[in-house]
């Protein structure tokens, strides 16, 4: 990356009119939803990646639950319990073409990892989740995060794919 790039929380001031990463569901909800969701509704925070002044990518957190049968790996599902498990869920993730491939994303990723590890010790997390997009599989895959058990059965051909990456994994990265 050129510049390294400042992430923050979003500000009402923020112009997120020109935004473009490629995918226009996430184009829409960057301008029109994640302000409302956070400001009003507060559901989810978003955090933008600003370079040189410009916003060049957000990610979306939530507080969600993941249950028990869904956690990937039968040694580490024995060790919870039958009811939800806490989670942190990424719930959108989008660089801006003109910005993609200079490690914008992966900046995003572990502000969003450092996150869980404060709702770990503040509340409780087990892990990040996420719906990825069949594009992105590779790009969750390279940081270790690993299908939901016994989902990809279940998927039709281009849905999103529920990943899993638990919180000692990423305890131990940051
Ligand atoms: C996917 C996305 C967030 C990645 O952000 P980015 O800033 O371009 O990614 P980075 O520059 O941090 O990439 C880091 C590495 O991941 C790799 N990578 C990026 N996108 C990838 C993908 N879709 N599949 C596999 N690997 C990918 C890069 O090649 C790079 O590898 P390297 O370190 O070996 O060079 C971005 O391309 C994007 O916004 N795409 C459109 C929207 C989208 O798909 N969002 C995710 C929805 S689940």
């Amino acid at each position: 990356m050129a510049e390294a790039a400042e992430i923050r929380p979003l500000a009402r001031t923020d112009d997120r009119s020109g935004f473009s990463c490629g995918q226009a569901d996430l184009d829409r909800f960057f301008e029109h939803y994640a302000g409302p969701n956070q400001f009003k509704l507060h559901l989810a925070v978003t955090y933008v990646a600003v370079v040189g002044g410009q916003v060049v990518g957000f990610a979306t957190v939530a507080a969600s639950s993941l249950e028990r049968k869904h956690v990937p790996d039968a040694q580490r599902r024995r060790r919870f319990p039958g009811y939800p498990l806490p989670v942190l869920r990424l719930a959108r993730l989008g660089v801006d073409a003109r910005a993609q491939g200079n490690g914008v994303g992966t900046a995003l990723l572990r502000h969003v990892f450092r996150l869980a590890v404060d709702q770990r010790d503040a509340l409780g997390c087990v892990g990040v989740v996420t719906d990825a997009k069949t594009h992105a599989v590779g790009f969750y895959d390279r940081l270790g995060f690993v299908p939901l058990e016994g989902v990809l059965e279940g998927l039709l051909a281009g849905e999103p794919v529920p990943m899993f990456l638990p919180i000692d994994v990423i305890a131990a990265a940051t």
